[in-house]
């Protein structure tokens, strides 16, 4: 796929609110002068605008937004608009109470924050299509838009009538009939039984919670209607604008875990979108964990951005130097804002963006980073930090025509997994860390700068040499016979412990483990073992023994190979990992948690006999230092970035050419600063 986007530029530009000051016409001189030097190249306009654009029902003001089109056009610059759903104004909320959001305790939110908005509202979903509709009409033939930015990260939900029915309609689409319904959650439990529809309610904190298949249905349901509501949004953007493409911003990677975004299908929701685009806001600097390791966790979140739809993403939102709602709002350290956007880039990025241009002077983001402060001056570091960028994403414009290598080895990320495992009244809530066993896997390979891709579970698997399946809890059948057929056909699988248990409605299977995995892996899983916090096991392989902790599956062998054993406890001695042959393929399976040692150097031997290992042209002397490639037809571009706090050296196989200093030459051995990025570049 291509990206979707015309320009032929990387995005340099961000969120832009002079909303706020559209009476000081000197404030916007101002800005519009510094984006300039900033290098900047592209505005986001109109988030939470609506109270500035329709002041009363019906009555509109466009002006301001003429305005700011024409000053972008003047110098150049490219605009990307927003739908102002984000937050609705005053006026909406006080005639149409139905517009605001119901709690779970059934309590209708009143008028205030944002994203405080039902998806179900037929007055809602009515007013925000007149005010798209109004959007593209007047600016959809701009010569300087080029992209729908829908509403502002999608999130939440709503318990109010109107979406209890719009579920009760989801559910009555899914299962037909209430007995089919009723076998799905198994309500012969605890006299459970719905005898007519409209007992059905969402699960809430004073009706039902250990319902589990009602509990996933409204996690999928919630997708599914936010997915509507965005349909619904962009339907005058299809027909007016067909041209120009559409996204809304997704988010991830928020502090501590740098978890992904945990409450929307973005597998499912990115089907929707032309081009996707997240908000990526690492805690850089936090002290808990070294830069190296934030950078890796950062690098998994990019590269599950781009393998939503197999291409180029965008930045639409990181900040130029702090948050604000960090648990602790460090500043980055110097040359760090250089190292965390070309990150981004060399994953697969085509943009920088910020939240914010200009910083707000009151209210709850009056603090947060922005490229020009409150003290309005080109001399600020994070002003210098940002033209830095500007700058770099100019000298590398030719990078703009090329993706990401790719990946030959994928990591199954499955969002109806993950719900279900963390509901799992089972093993223990603070240690099943799907999303951190996800990264552990992904660690090996971000160190040894092999590409990775994270896919859902409807993905061609036949495209990767090594698929790793973590913790997949709730495995349909379907996909059990689709891992069988993978490994016969000669690929090469790792599973791990708690795999395959309960089927897509959240019923456990019956019977001895799934016979596709049995014949999978050459063995069953007879039990799994769940740790308190300092107990540990061991497991004995490759002559070396490592600690494990928190869960062991206790295995049953058939045809598998062992290749190693638990060191401890009435198992001790028994299978903790195993490789089997099957077809052309091999599938290893491994039983318990082990530490990182243990998938350092099984992983080793995997990506060896793979033969995974890019061949590159440069050595570096620690995993410290990542090393992605973008390429075309013709070119090669290794992004060398140091994510550590001291110099080191990288050294030359063949003759480079340095991008970001002059195309010049390069051979032999060159330093690489603290938090240094270069980018070289081969003709293929
Ligand atoms: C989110 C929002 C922005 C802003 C930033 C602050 O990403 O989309 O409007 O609140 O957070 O970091
Ligand atoms: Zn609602």
């Amino acid at each position: 796929m291509t990206n979707p986007l015309s320009t032929t530029q990387f995005l340099h530009g961000g969120d832009y609110n002079p909303d706020q000051w559209l009476d000081q016409p000197a404030v916007i001189d101002n800005d519009f002068e510094l984006f300039k030097s900033a290098k900047l190249n592209t505005i986001t306009v109109g988030i939470f605008s609506w109270a500035k654009l329709e002041p009363s029902e019906g009555h509109y003001n466009f002006g301001w937004l003429d305005d700011i089109f024409d000053r972008a056009a003047a110098q150049n610059m490219q605009v990307i608009l927003s739908t102002p759903s984000g937050a609705r104004p005053r006026w909406l909320a006080a005639k149409y109470s139905e517009v605001l959001r119901v709690d779970e305790n059934g309590h209708r939110n009143e008028f205030g924050e944002r994203h405080n908005h039902c998806y179900t509202s037929p007055i809602y979903r009515k007013k925000v299509q007149l005010i798209n509709r109004k959007l593209a009409e007047r600016y959809g033939q701009r010569d300087n838009l080029i992209l729908w930015h829908v509403s502002n990260e999608y999130g939440g939900q709503c318990y109010c009538d109107l979406c209890q029915a719009a579920f009760r309609d989801w559910l009555k689409a899914k299962y037909q009939t209430l007995t089919q319904l009723n076998h799905a959650y198994w309500n012969g439990f605890w006299a459970h039984a719905y005898t007519d529809w409209q007992q059905i309610q969402a699960p809430n904190p004073h009706g039902d919670q250990n319902v589990m298949g009602l509990n996933l249905d409204w996690k999928r349901f919630v997708t599914d209607r936010t997915i509507d509501f965005f349909e619904t949004e962009i339907k005058p953007f299809r027909e007016l604008t067909p041209n120009i493409p559409v996204t809304t911003n997704f988010m991830g990677g928020n502090p501590p875990e740098s978890h992904v975004f945990y409450d929307l299908d973005y597998q499912k929701f990115a089907t929707h979108v032309d081009i996707v685009s997240w908000d990526s806001y690492p805690n850089w600097a936090n002290g808990y964990e070294s830069t190296a390791k934030l950078a890796m966790k950062t690098a998994l979140m990019n590269d599950m951005m781009r393998s939503l739809k197999q291409d180029n993403y965008l930045i639409m939102e990181n900040t130029p130097s702090q948050v604000n709602w960090h648990p602790y709002n460090r500043a980055k350290r110097p040359g760090m804002h250089e190292m965390a956007s070309l990150q981004e880039i060399a994953h697969g990025a085509d943009s920088i963006m910020y939240f914010q241009l200009h910083q707000s002077r009151g209210a709850s983001e009056m603090f947060h980073g922005a490229v020009i402060t409150n003290n309005l001056s080109d001399q600020t570091r994070v002003f210098k930090d940002v033209t830095t960028v500007g700058a770099d994403l100019e000298a590398m414009q030719a990078i703009h025509a090329t993706t990401h290598r790719i990946a030959e080895v994928a990591i199954v990320f499955d969002y109806d997994n993950m719900w279900a495992l963390d509901d799992a009244r089972n093993y223990a809530n603070a240690t099943k860390q799907y999303w951190v066993t996800i990264q552990n896997q992904y660690q090996y390979f971000w160190e040894h700068d092999i590409p990775v891709d994270v896919v859902g579970t409807d993905v061609d698997l036949a495209a990767y040499k090594l698929v790793i399946d973590p913790m997949h809890f709730m495995m349909s059948k379907g996909f059990a016979a689709k891992l069988k057929t993978y490994v016969a056909q000669g690929g090469t699988l790792v599973g791990t412990y708690i795999t395959g248990l309960v089927d897509s409605n959240f019923l456990a299977y019956q019977g001895s483990w799934l016979p596709d995995l049995q014949a999978t892996y050459g063995l069953a899983v007879t039990e799994t073992d769940t740790y308190y916090p300092g107990q540990h096991n061991q497991i004995k392989a490759f002559g070396n023994t490592y600690e494990s902790r928190d869960y062991s599956d206790i295995l049953t062998i058939s045809d598998a190979e062992v290749l190693g054993t638990y060191g401890q406890d009435f198992y001790a001695g028994s299978a903790a990992l195993t490789k089997h042959v099957l077809g052309q393929g091999t599938a290893y399976y491994l039983a318990g948690r082990g530490e990182s040692a243990l998938h350092h150097d099984f992983y080793q031997r995997v990506a060896t006999k793979l033969q995974l290992k890019s061949m590159l042209p440069i050595k570096k002397e620690t995993s410290n230092v990542s090393i992605q490639i973008r390429e075309n037809a013709t070119m090669r571009y290794y992004f060398v970035i140091n994510f550590s706090h001291q110099a080191t050296q990288i050294q030359f196989a063949t003759k480079l050419m340095n991008v970001l200093h002059g195309n010049q030459n390069v051979q032999g051995k060159q330093s690489l600063a603290a938090y240094g990025v270069q980018i070289f570049s081969e003709k293929k």
